[in-house]
């Protein structure tokens, strides 16, 4: 499969795309479902390329993993453990099984839970010591803030909840700057973490409760957890009225659509953050039911897996023309680094191909003053994945929307067209003459054929976030299985933390660097010597 792939692609990397791009390709290289449309005629994948790409699905089991999943099979192999985090968002569809129980009736009774009490701090019956709630801080790390910190950005045009703060970083800036801005007697402290062991999260808890127990008498009392640990729950002395528990079978990354997203919740309101459950549950049923070449989940893969694992372009930019999604490209850097950043497949072999690919980005239109020079000019390709609303939420301001969405097709048509060194003598022409207009001209010169593809969408409500949020998960999952590897575990987190416990008695001094590569050691010694 691969090497087909291989073969097919020494045809078309030297044929220039632009040249194919009528608006037939248009239609047969695009795909449209609840309004949201997906774009990938700007890439060089024809009908040959999309259907041996489509035949690694085939070859993979990707509907029969797919299947698995839904199902509560334990697909999370090198944990035993099952992937269901679209439980969470099956708001009106039938049972799902974990080892013979169905887990609904829990996630919707949690749900209840959650509204009831994101209700009561939105309506001031749920109060802190100096009266409503006017500030929440979410603290968590990774999964455990990334998505919710993300989406309550995300939604801002819908946000008519307390102020909603993050703190994710153990270096004390991080907490320090956030508590400064609050007032302990009228905020909601929520603990975020699967585990309830991560250390940053612990650390910084443990801060916010210290912090609150020295201006309100009862501090535990404001503050909630959300962790499949309730018993490590219990030990920090949060009632359990505001613990809302999950199972291990919501992974950090794919949590928020449960308790994690409690703070997203208490933002916009129990209503709507359904309506983004089911956006989600909308994207599940799409992707569930519609056959390949119609399916947007596993496009957006194939079209990743072309540019990654064929083409070797082993960076992928994404670049929201939403300012609202400016945290969306570090939020995916962890959906999809750390779900398939990975060497070795299921069965222990190495990969025969690269592992998941660099995600990175920021918003348009400031990326195009800082690094796009790299993306049209640089001798590396970088395929682009670009995301804009048809409108914004500012409709007395649509005008600037309008400039907005111009930038974002402007900049997929440049990269594709490009100039040619005939047109650069064209535009200098009138400037410079000889040597020095050949020289100018060629300065101005824009390769081309670079790929990208566009989603658009209406606009950006709870509905189509969460289908956009869904649509990346399962893409995810599609390029997991197609590679052969575990979407779901780690376990390339683990050395460093384990590094990190055994190195800070030696930070602190109580243990000497005895042991440790002299880089490290010098390092050490350097940051005592200057007060560490
Ligand atoms: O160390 C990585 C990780 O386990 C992520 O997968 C996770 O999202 C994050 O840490 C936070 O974990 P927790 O929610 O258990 O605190």
């Amino acid at each position: 499969m691969w090497s087909d792939l291989k073969a097919h692609f020494g045809t078309v990397k030297d044929q220039r795309f632009e040249m194919l791009v009528d608006e037939a390709r248009a239609e047969a290289f695009s795909v449209e479902i609840n309004d949201m449309r997906l774009d990938y005629a700007k890439t060089n994948i024809n009908a040959e390329g999309r259907a041996l790409l489509i035949d690694l699905l085939d070859a993979a089991g990707v509907a029969e993993k797919r299947d698995q999943m839904f199902a509560g099979a334990k697909i999370n192999e090198t944990e035993g453990r099952a992937v269901l985090h679209t439980a969470l968002r099956n708001l009106d569809g039938g049972p799902v099984m974990v080892d013979e129980d169905d887990v609904m009736p829990s996630v919707l009774q949690t749900l209840d839970r959650m509204s009831a009490f994101a209700a009561s701090v939105r309506d001031g019956s749920f109060t802190g010591q100096g009266g409503k709630i006017t500030d929440v801080i979410n603290i968590g790390i990774g999964g455990s803030d990334l998505g919710p910190a993300m989406a309550v950005l995300a939604l801002a045009p819908y946000h008519d909840g307390p102020c909603c703060h993050f703190v994710s970083n153990v270096d004390p800036a991080d907490i320090a700057d956030t508590l400064r801005k609050c007032d302990p007697a009228t905020t909601l402290v929520i603990v975020a973490s699967k585990t309830f062991t991560t250390i940053e999260t612990m650390t910084n808890a443990r801060t916010a409760l210290a912090w609150m127990g020295e201006a309100v008498d009862t501090p535990g009392d404001q503050f909630a957890a959300l962790s499949t640990a309730e018993d490590k729950i219990t030990a920090f002395g949060i009632a359990s009225e505001r613990v809302f528990g999950f199972e291990d079978w919501v992974g950090g990354r794919y949590s928020m659509w449960g308790p994690i997203g409690l703070s997203l919740m208490i933002a916009i309101g129990p209503d709507a953050f359904k309506s983004f459950l089911r956006g989600g549950q909308a994207m599940d049923r799409h992707f569930q039911a519609a056959a390949w070449d119609e399916n947007m989940p596993a496009l957006l893969a194939l079209v990743g897996i072309w540019h990654n694992q064929v083409c070797r372009h082993a960076t992928r930019a994404v670049l929201p023309y939403d300012n609202n999604l400016s945290r969306l490209p570090a939020y995916l850097q962890q959906l999809e680094m750390e779900s398939n950043g990975k060497g070795v497949s299921m069965d222990g072999a190495d990969l025969s191909v690269p592992s998941g690919p660099v995600v990175w980005g920021e918003p348009g239109t400031n990326g195009q003053h800082a690094f796009y020079q790299l993306i049209h000019q640089g001798t590396r390709v970088i395929p682009c994945e670009f995301l804009v609303a048809a409108r914004g939420h500012e409709d007395e301001l649509h005008h600037q929307h309008q400039l907005l969405v111009a930038n974002c097709l402007a900049q997929s048509e440049a990269l594709m067209r490009g100039r040619t060194l005939d047109e650069a003598r064209a535009k200098v022409a009138g400037t410079f003459e000889g040597d020095e207009l050949e020289r100018q001209a060629r300065h101005r010169v824009f390769p081309g054929n670079r790929p990208s593809v566009t989603l658009t969408y209406p606009k950006l409500t709870p509905f189509v976030f969460g289908q956009i949020i869904a649509l990346y998960e399962h893409r995810v999952f599609v390029e997991g299985v197609v590679l052969g590897i575990n979407s779901y575990d780690q376990w390339g987190v683990e050395l460093g933390k384990e590094l990190a416990t055994a190195l800070q008695p030696v930070v602190e001094g109580n243990e000497t660097a005895d042991g440790k590569d002299g880089s490290t050691a010098a390092l050490v010694d350097y940051l005592q010597k200057h007060g560490v």
